[in-house]
């Protein structure tokens, strides 16, 4: 499968989640993975965070190469200066890995190199390459970017923590977003990241997000199949999938 078929698969599927996976009993994480899988959930997302970029630390190369799933692994990448670190990523078997505009000195150089990279799982697929912005963050600072993304990846929340509140601006950024991109002429996928939960999730898709990460709402330490059914359900309704 090419690059573009990948991104034609995914495009496909529009009104797919990614579920986070921070919340999940790490300790049972093959059960917990297979319980999403069962549900439907083709993207399973995996938040890396650092103790630098972002207060909190979590999970490394190491966790994502253990983790055993025929769902996508879609590497959300919360770290200092990333661009000697991807390539640990991609060989861990990231299938879409995204980094932090504010995360380092060359984001375009390392979007570059992502490119050229093997995904382990399907050498044709290539890695879907996303940039990702914090709340904060202007737009503008995407479109010298976007020759060289396949996802723009909005964050909905400050990054470091699941089980956040959903900031609402996060709406109006999404639908200037969707303007720039439709002015550049740019077949970019969008992503939500943060705060998404069973009330909120048909407005974002409605709202034009190709992928919604839903993290905490998913893995509640009680349902996850039923959660994961019912979040899939509430975005191909509001979407007509
Ligand atoms: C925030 C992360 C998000 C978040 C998702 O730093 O990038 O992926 O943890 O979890 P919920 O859905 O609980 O906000
Ligand atoms: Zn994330």
């Amino acid at each position: 499968m090419s690059g573009t078929a990948f991104l034609n698969e995914l495009r496909q599927g529009t009104g797919l989640i990614s579920v986070g996976v921070l919340t999940a009993d790490l300790l049972s994480l093959g059960s917990e993975l297979a319980l999403i899988a069962q549900a439907g959930v083709k993207l399973v997302h995996i938040d890396v965070m650092d103790g630098c970029f972002c207060p909190m630390m979590t999970v490394g190369p190491p966790f994502i190469k253990a983790m055993k799933t025929s769902m996508l692994k879609d590497v959300h990448l919360m770290i200092e200066e990333p661009l000697d670190k991807v390539k640990d990523y991609v060989a861990a078997g990231a299938d879409m890995i995204t980094v932090h505009a504010e995360s380092g000195k060359h984001i375009h150089r390392l979007l570059q190199q992502l490119a050229s990279m093997t995904n382990v799982n399907d050498p044709d697929r290539g890695i879907l390459r996303g940039i990702a912005l914090n709340p904060g963050t202007p737009l503008e600072v995407v479109r010298p970017l976007l020759d060289e993304v396949e996802m723009v990846l909005l964050l909905a929340v400050n990054p470091g923590w699941g089980g956040q509140k959903f900031i609402r601006s996060t709406e109006s950024r999404l639908g200037r977003l969707r303007e720039m991109l439709k002015g550049a002429g740019k077949d970019v996928l969008i992503c939500v990241d943060g705060g998404v939960k069973r009330d909120n999730i048909a407005d974002i898709a409605r709202m034009g997000a190709d992928i919604i990460v839903t993290g905490s709402a998913v893995f509640d330490g009680k349902d996850p199949l039923g959660n994961a059914k019912d979040m899939i359900k509430a975005v191909r309704e509001a979407v007509n999938v």
